[in-house]
């Protein structure tokens, strides 16, 4: 199963492919931020570290949020809309 690991703290969890960052966060019992839950808001922006061929593509909604709050899609995703499709993810939480 996919593999994503939360920085700082090291926090790992194997989630299904198809999980949302969010969602696999929660699985690593990190206490994960977000707001709206459907991609509009920004809140769950984080950085990653590594792994980004294995997640999802961002969609256009994404790319305007992270346009919005100045973020480099090569670089951030929003972890509400973004899925884990196979491999190890890392990522760091926040702005
Ligand atoms: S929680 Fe609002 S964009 Fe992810």
């Amino acid at each position: 199963m996919p593999k994503v690991t939360i920085m700082p703290g090291n926090h790992t969890a194997e989630v299904p492919a198809g999980t949302t960052l969010l969602d696999a966060g929660e699985e690593a019992h990190v206490d994960m931020e977000a707001g709206c839950f459907n991609c509009s808001c920004g809140t769950c922006v984080a950085e990653i570290l590594s792994g980004m061929e294995n997640l999802e593509p961002p969609t256009d909604d994404e790319l305007n949020v992270l346009d919005q709050w100045n973020k480099d899609p090569e670089k951030y995703r929003l972890t509400c809309c973004v899925k884990i499709l196979k491999g190890e993810v890392t990522l760091t939480q926040g702005h």
